[in-house]
């Protein structure tokens, strides 16, 4: 009752939807296993702020098919883009999300598809996209994981694959030397930084708007 808000970080997306039934402040999803709508906020604004629109882009995320990739199926076909997941056999997104976002493409015209070669999901990309390979609660599954997605890694080369200039973003914290390497994170096409911040800005904007 002292409050006018909470924002949620947890595991189950049970959690905050069970929380949100029973609220009657508005509960806002900060991460759970299944999304991550915050960040992806923040990312497609600074997406729009780097190129000027979102419609048309076409943005690859690489690596785990996790609530990142999730989230990003879910923003980028609500705004016309062509997202393309490009991640390991076994490590695919999540089968109804998928499902939710095809839909929502039918309205506005985005692409969504889900590949499992990483260059061919980097092709002609204006935006790449990674995250790290074992999330929060999957740390005992590192090891293993980092096998199955070195061929994942977002390096020089796979950037080469993109359109040239293409804007690399990561929603942090990155595994240097796994997910991404140092040379990309820190070279000329990353965006990171300005992508930080805007998470601040889009945060203020969702406590505006609720
Ligand atoms: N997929 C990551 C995102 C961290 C911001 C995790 O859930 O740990």
């Amino acid at each position: 009752r002292y409050l006018d808000g909470i924002m949620i970080r947890t595991y189950a997306h049970d959690d905050v939807t069970e929380l949100a039934r029973h609220a009657d402040i508005p509960i806002i999803n900060g991460l759970t296993d299944l999304l991550h709508p915050c960040q992806v906020m923040a990312d497609l604004f600074t997406i729009q702020e780097k190129k000027g629109r979102l419609e048309g882009l076409k943005l690859c995320y690489v690596g785990d098919g996790n609530n990142m990739a999730n989230s990003l199926m879910h923003g980028g076909a609500k705004f016309g883009m062509h997202v393309t997941i490009a991640c390991p056999r076994g490590y695919e997104p999540d089968a109804g999300m998928v499902r939710e976002a095809m839909n929502d493409a039918k309205a506005s015209g985005a692409r969504i598809e889900v590949v499992n070669d990483p260059y061919e999901g980097v092709k002609g990309a204006d935006v790449v996209y990674t995250d790290v390979w074992a999330s929060m609660g999957q740390e005992t599954e590192a090891i293993e994981r980092a096998k199955i997605m070195q061929p994942f890694q977002v390096n020089s080369q796979l950037m080469a694959a993109a359109k040239p200039d293409a804007i690399f973003l990561h929603c942090l914290p990155a595994h240097r030397g796994e997910d991404v390497t140092d040379e990309v994170i820190d070279g000329p096409q990353s965006v990171v930084w300005d992508e930080a911040e805007n998470r601040m800005h889009v945060q203020k904007a969702i406590l505006a708007l609720v």
